[in-house]
């Protein structure tokens, strides 16, 4: 167990501690955040402490007069008006918030409610049996659990498990898949493809492009899926659940439970995103900022740690695959959108690249896009 050393850690601004052994300590625990709760600590770990959370203290000014726009998928099939209408809402949100919720869409709240609880589970289970899982290596394993991606990348760890699976353009064998949240995977997996090809259409069309502009770009070949467990923390104010960041998907739906703490940069305040029941969030993410030339905003959100927990929650990241064919793809503003008044933001880049690049960093609220900016 990784020792706590709270005590001198408080006013460190730059650690003077062997940190990177500290957090291979942590690591080699393979228990996770959760572990760590499950021994009792009462404060948390030095390597978890945020400093420019205690300096900032940035928490504190939450806007709650701005609200996530909610779209309602309703009827959108059948009438060519509620289409339109939705078009526009769709068009808005990603212009102005980066961010939406949507009730209506094609998945049953049956189904939503299982899946957080296979993710509970699987989190929940035996130490020794989730440890089987424990592991950073993407390149052989498609389904991985692990605490913090960044881990060695970070200046501070979150507050978080996750359970990863890669679940396409080439799904795992269905035994891969941790036996206590398999069925469910698969099952939403499936589903969350089916709503993406929706939501690209209604995309590609509040661009101005033809319905199946996004579909066509294979831009639905990758999904990963990510089962977030958040467990209570004793010190909330030192650490975050998720540190500010963007996401380097095309686009991201998310589904979280009925605890709250995702929050939305807007007009550089944060904004709490509520939790509606049966509602999946959808926020653009880098990729689709450089394919719309910055018409589509890729924005800034983190997850707040709490006293209470655990939080749970499934991203699901829509992305251009990085491991097939498309690695050597350039990627670039889409032309149909560019004109004289509407020259290319964004130089065609590769997705190894880009995402070569925002992996090194960590999460750390800086844009990686503007990297590749002409
Ligand atoms: C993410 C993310 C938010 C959440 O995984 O990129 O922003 O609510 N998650 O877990
Ligand atoms: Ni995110």
């Amino acid at each position: 167990m990784v020792e706590t050393k709270t005590g001198e850690v408080h006013a460190d601004t730059n650690p003077d501690y062997d940190r990177q052994s500290e957090v291979k300590a942590f690591d080699d625990t393979k228990a996770g955040v959760k572990g760590l709760v499950d021994s009792g600590v009462t404060k948390i770990p030095r390597i978890f402490v945020d400093q420019n959370l205690v300096l900032e203290k940035n928490s504190s000014c939450v806007n709650y007069q701005f609200s996530v726009p909610i779209i309602d998928l309703q009827g959108i099939t059948e009438d060519s008006t509620m289409r339109a209408e939705v078009i526009e809402q769709v068009q808005i949100a990603c212009e102005k918030w980066g961010f939406f919720q949507v009730v209506n869409h094609e998945i049953p709240g049956s189904v939503l409610d299982e899946m957080i609880d296979g993710i509970r589970r699987f989190h929940e289970q035996d130490t020794e049996v989730k440890k089987e899982f424990y592991t950073r290596d993407t390149t052989r394993r498609k389904v991985l659990y692990l605490s913090n991606v960044d881990l060695y990348k970070s200046k501070a760890a979150n507050w978080r498990d996750t359970l990863g699976c890669l679940m396409a353009p080439d799904p795992p064998d269905p035994n891969e898949l941790p036996e206590v949240c398999r069925d469910i995977v698969m099952d939403y997996s499936n589903r969350v493809v089916t709503f993406g090809f929706t939501l690209f259409e209604l995309l590609s069309e509040a661009l101005g492009l033809n319905p199946s502009y996004l579909k066509d770009m294979d831009c639905t070949e990758g999904l990963l899926l990510m089962g977030h467990y958040y467990p209570k923390c004793p010190e909330p104010e030192l650490t975050m659940g998720t540190t500010n960041h963007r996401d380097s998907s095309i686009i991201t739906i998310l589904l979280q439970d009925q605890m709250g703490g995702l929050q939305v940069l807007h007009e550089n305040q944060w904004v709490d995103v509520p939790c509606i029941p049966g509602a999946l969030i959808v926020n653009v993410g880098d990729f689709l900022q450089l394919l719309s030339n910055d018409k589509f905003k890729s924005v800034n959100h983190r997850v707040l740690a709490k006293h209470v927990g655990p939080r749970i929650s499934v991203a699901c990241f829509l992305r251009m695959q990085a491991n097939t064919g498309n690695a050597s793809r350039l990627c670039g503003p889409i032309k149909e959108l560019l004109s004289e008044e509407n020259p290319p933001i964004y130089r065609e880049i590769l997705v190894q690249d880009y995402l070569s690049l925002y992996y090194s960093k960590g999460l750390d609220g800086t844009p990686s896009l503007s990297h590749f900016k002409l």
